[in-house]
């Protein structure tokens, strides 16, 4: 397939078969998560590979997200990391008053994202399957912990990849219009948004499994009616940024 049809084909794997990846895929993977763009060359980003199974338990019970009884698939957790560029600083006696901002601590988790979108786009381009597990950040304090994760740190999201035991149906995307603005900013009108929900209702209502009576006007209700994650600044203050 045509890495463009392949990534219009994007949907998260949840479940994976028990073929392994091989070491040179999972190379190639590292390589290409490496290889993506990094604001100012800074490359504040690490990865973690976890294959300690009692240790991708307890990150799977925290994320809520338990996949094939913890046997198949890879998980990979992104860290933003500004603590590589710390130890340079230290090294020669400079202050690490901006290493510790906010646009620094943003710098590291772009940094991360855009290495884990290479790393998925590639690993999708190869067949392989992928899912994002922001769930790892329902207890920040306990990841830290399990990974070792020192000063100027933060454990942005993980993510699952392996050989797909099956795929779910496409989710439709927000119109192209209504996110791709020309000069000027595209605001989503309430037309808009109620054919977005007409067809994401029809997604939600025809979808294969999980079929559910909602829309994505709800699904954003839902999201947003609690605090979530509310311990995220006292964590980002305990690693060393300051707000
Ligand atoms: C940063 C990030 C974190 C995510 N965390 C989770 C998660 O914890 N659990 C989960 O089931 N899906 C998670 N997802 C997957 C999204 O739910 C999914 O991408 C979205 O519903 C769109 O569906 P699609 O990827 O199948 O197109 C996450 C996605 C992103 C980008």
């Amino acid at each position: 397939m045509e890495l463009f049809e392949t990534m219009l084909q994007h949907t998260s794997v949840r479940s994976f078969t028990d073929q392994k990846l091989s070491h040179k895929l999972k190379e190639q993977l590292f390589l290409a998560a490496q290889s993506a763009s990094s604001s100012n060359f800074l490359q504040a980003f690490s990865l973690i590979e976890i294959t300690d199974t009692k240790k991708r338990k307890m990150i799977e019970q925290i994320a809520k997200f338990p996949i094939d009884n913890g046997d198949n698939g890879e998980l990979y957790i992104f860290v933003a990391d500004l603590n590589k560029h710390a130890q340079v600083l230290t090294l020669n006696n400079d202050s690490l008053e901006h290493l510790r901002s906010v646009e620094s601590l943003v710098v590291s988790i772009v940094d991360a994202a855009l290495a884990a979108q290479s790393m998925a786009v590639y690993a999708e381009s190869v067949g392989l399957g992928i899912c994002y597990v922001g769930g790892i950040r329902n207890d920040l304090f306990q990841i830290k912990e399990l990974l070792d994760l020192p000063e100027l740190t933060y454990p942005v999201f993980g993510m699952f990849v392996g050989y797909p035991a099956g795929k779910n149906e496409v989710k439709p995307r927000l119109p192209i219009d209504s996110v791709v603005g020309t000069n000027t900013y595209r605001t989503l009108t309430p037309d808009m948004i109620d054919s977005y929900n007409e067809k994401t209702t029809a997604y939600y209502q025809q979808r294969n499994s999980n079929i559910q009576e909602t829309n994505w006007s709800e699904k954003v209700r839902q999201h947003f009616e609690s605090p979530r994650r509310s311990d995220t600044v006292d964590f980002l203050k305990k690693q060393g940024f300051v707000f």
